[in-house]
């Protein structure tokens, strides 16, 4: 298994490209699935998620060919309509599958996903919103197996969530009648979707309120080329990093509508900003400010950044509170970042940080994805050296993090 070294870094300096969305994407890979057609996908990030998509596409009749970041994805032979635990156990997102799965072929087989590594993360919206729209769903051995004709339905889901929200767009694309979910996702990787689906000629329309409004239709295009949308928590990982390490960093192809509040919470913690079309530059040169957050449903600060914004606050100047309320478990980073030093108390979901002038290095342990990320950014601030185990988990999200960041002027080192 791999292991990130990761010696103290001054200051990050440079140009760094943001690559396509690991969550924007996931989605739109298994929309292809909807109708059979060669869909083309470009700007997509080369990473272990999606590459398990690729794989899990396959096993379901497609042909998927990758050309750098352009993902041609056939499903014209698309005939198996199952998802195994081997593939959802690894990525939770495999379950996007359920609702293109039930509008081609009315039925579908799929792994319940289980718990994550920080806690339980359900899949009962999704469950109960196919049921309404006339699915006969059993749950047995672990797998949801699902059948019949889909219909339109008013869906309410009780708390916003982006998964459920993407499955059912995707369930009613050509359902019969008109599906209106209500409290639906606002995430910008939906709207990408939502484009996705229009343009593969779906009737689907955002209202005022953000609910949306899906009239299905009998009738799909078999082509499109689409450009993923750039990734807004690479982004804010950069710049997060270059908040703590200091320097000045220049972030390109980025859309920074979808970070306005990272963006206004990093000012408070002290960085100069400046933004243009598609570039975001950030200097840092003093210590940073403690700034209180608490994640919250888009366009709110993402969850996916909480640990990122922990590691800064452990060196900020005073103490802040950092709480996560979409999910309220999601603090595994905390015990690894407390290696390197941090002074962090956890209190239910909130957890109370005491700024620190200096971190110092350790082995440490990814548990996930974006608590990795928290880990290499510590690092990289800590005096001595750092250790990260386990970092297939940031190759899960992350497309080359150590060679991006080493071209700022950091020192990451992949052994084996
Ligand atoms: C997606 C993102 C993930 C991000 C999360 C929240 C992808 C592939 N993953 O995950 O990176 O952290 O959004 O922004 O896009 N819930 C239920 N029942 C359900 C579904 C969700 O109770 O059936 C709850 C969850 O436990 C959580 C909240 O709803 O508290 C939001 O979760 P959700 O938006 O569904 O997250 P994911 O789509 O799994």
């Amino acid at each position: 298994m791999d292991k990130f070294i990761i010696k103290s870094t001054n200051s990050l300096n440079g140009q760094v490209i943001i690559g396509g969305a690991k969550n924007a994407v996931l989605p739109l890979m298994t929309a292809c699935i909807i109708n059979p057609g060669i869909y083309k996908l470009n700007n997509v990030p080369i990473l272990r998620d999606t590459l398990t998509m690729a794989k899990l596409l396959k096993m379901v009749g497609a042909d998927v060919k990758i050309n750098k970041n352009t993902f041609t994805i056939n499903t014209e032979g698309c005939n198996s309509p199952y998802a195994p635990y081997d593939l959802v156990k690894t990525m939770r997102a495999s379950f996007y599958v359920l609702g293109p799965f039930m509008s081609r072929f009315k039925k579908a087989q799929v792994s319940l996903p289980g718990g994550c590594a920080w806690g339980p993360r359900p899949v009962d919206f999704h469950i109960k919103a196919l049921k309404k729209m006339g699915a006969k769903i059993e749950l047995s051995g672990g797998y949801i197996n699902s059948e019949g004709e889909l219909y339109g339905a008013d869906i309410v889901f009780d708390k916003s969530s982006v998964g459920a929200t993407g499955n059912i767009i995707m369930a009613a694309v050509k359902a019969k009648g008109i599906t209106k979910i209500l409290n639906a996702a606002m995430e910008p990787e939906i709207d990408s979707l939502i484009e996705f689906l229009q343009m593969m000629g779906s009737d689907i329309k955002r209202e005022n309120d953000g609910s949306v409004v899906i009239t299905g239709v009998k009738k799909l295009n078999n082509r499109v080329t689409y450009d993923v949308i750039p990734d807004r928590i690479e982004a804010g990982t950069f710049m997060i990093a270059t908040a703590m390490c200091g320097g000045d960093v220049t972030l390109k192809k980025v859309n920074p509508n979808h970070l306005s509040i990272v963006t206004n919470k990093l000012i408070e913690a002290g960085a100069d900003i400046n933004i243009s079309n598609d570039i975001i530059n950030i200097k840092m040169i003093n210590r940073p400010n403690s700034v209180d957050m608490t994640t919250a449903i888009y366009p709110g600060f993402p969850t996916d950044l909480q640990a990122q914004w922990m590691a800064l606050m452990t060196v900020a100047r005073g103490s802040c509170t950092v709480t996560d309320t979409i999910y309220t478990d999601r603090f595994t980073h905390i015990a690894e970042l407390e290696r390197l030093g941090a002074k962090i108390h956890l209190d239910n979901n909130v957890a109370h940080i005491s700024g620190l002038k200096k971190l110092i290095g350790a082995e440490v342990m990814s548990t996930d994805i974006r608590a990795s990320a928290s880990l290499v950014i510590a690092g990289m601030f800590s005096t001595n050296e750092t250790q990260i185990s386990r970092i297939y988990h940031i190759d899960r999200g992350y497309e080359n993090i150590e060679k991006k960041f080493n071209k700022l002027g950091a020192q990451i080192k992949r052994v084996s």
